[in-house]
C-alpha cells in the first residue's frame, strides 16, 4: 500500500483534506520523525506518522454495528434528512458508508464500514445471507400466513419472493407481533410481503444480519466497534 500523507490522515479523521494539507504545512505532522516534503508525499503501512505529537496509525478496515434510529436515512449525505454518518463525530475517518439500506422509518441493526468487498459479498443476490427482523403488523398473522410467505409471495417482481421464515410471537386485538427472516433485499420487501397477504407493517427493525445480531445494549443512534468473532461470522456468513 503507498498512499498520498494528505489521504491518510484525512482517512484517519485527523481533518480535512485541505486541514491535513494546514497542518503538514505547518510541520506538524511527522513521517518516520522527519518533517515530510508535503502533503503529495506516499506513504506505507510501515511508516510511523505522527501528528502533534500522535502517532496515527493505519486501519485499513473497520467495522461497526450501529443501531440505525427511525428518521435518518442509510446514506452517507442528503440534504434533507439526517445520515447514518450523521451519528459518528465529525473527524470521523471519511470512506465508511452503509452495508444495504433501511427505510427511514426502519430501525435496528446497520454494518458501516469501508471495507467494499464485504459489502459487496453480504448484499449479493447469490449469497442469500439473512436478514432478521422483528415488525409488528396490521391485523392478526395466521398459520395460512405462515405457509404463504414459506411458499413465497409474488410482490410485483419477476419471480416470487424466496422461502421466508415467519415467526408469530403474539397477537393483539388488531395487531401482531412477528418475526421475520428472508435471505433477499429487494426494495421495501418486508412491508411489501405483508402487503401481498393484506397487511400492513406498523413498525420494523432488523434484528439481524446473518449471525449478527443487533446488540440490544445500543440505544438507537448509538454504535460500537464489531468484535473479532462477530466479524469471523459475518465472513463466514458470505461463504455459502
Ligand atoms: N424491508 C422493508 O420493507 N423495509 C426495510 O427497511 C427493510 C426491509
Amino acid at each position: 500500500m503507498q498512499i498520498r500523507l494528505d489521504k491518510y490522515l484525512a482517512d484517519m479523521g485527523v481533518g480535512t483534506r485541505s486541514q491535513v494539507k494546514q497542518y503538514i504545512r505547518k510541520k506538524q505532522v511527522l513521517v518516520n520523525g522527519s518533517i515530510p516534503k508535503g502533503p503529495e508525499q506516499k506513504v506505507e503501512r510501515r511508516d510511523t506518522v505522527s501528528f502533534l505529537g500522535k502517532v496515527i496509525s493505519w486501519q485499513e478496515y473497520e467495522y461497526f454495528l450501529f443501531y440505525k434510529p427511525a428518521g435518518c436515512v442509510s446514506a452517507v449525505q442528503d440534504n434533507y434528512h439526517r445520515t447514518v454518518l450523521d451519528y459518528f463525530p465529525k473527524n470521523h475517518r471519511k470512506d465508511l458508508f452503509p452495508v444495504g439500506r433501511l427505510d427511514i422509518d426502519t430501525e435496528g441493526l446497520l454494518l458501516i464500514t469501508n471495507d467494499g468487498e464485504l459489502s459487496h459479498r453480504l448484499l449479493s443476490p447469490k449469497k442469500h445471507v439473512t436478514k432478521t427482523y422483528f415488525a409488528r403488523v396490521s391485523g392478526r398473522v395466521t398459520e395460512e400466513d405462515v405457509q404463504k410467505f414459506a411458499g413465497g409471495l409474488e410482490i410485483g417482481e419477476k419471480k416470487p419472493t424466496l422461502p421466508a421464515c415467519l415467526k408469530i410471537l403474539s397477537l393483539e386485538a388488531e395487531a401482531s407481533l412477528v418475526e421475520l427472516t428472508i435471505t433477499e433485499g429487494k426494495f421495501h420487501q418486508v412491508k411489501r410481503m405483508f402487503e401481498a397477504v393484506e397487511k400492513k407493517v406498523l413498525y420494523l427493525k432488523r434484528i439481524a444480519m446473518g449471525e449478527l445480531k443487533l446488540d440490544e445494549a445500543l440505544q438507537p443512534g448509538e454504535y460500537r466497534e464489531l468484535t473479532e468473532e462477530e466479524l469471523m461470522s459475518l465472513r463466514k456468513s458470505t461463504m455459502q
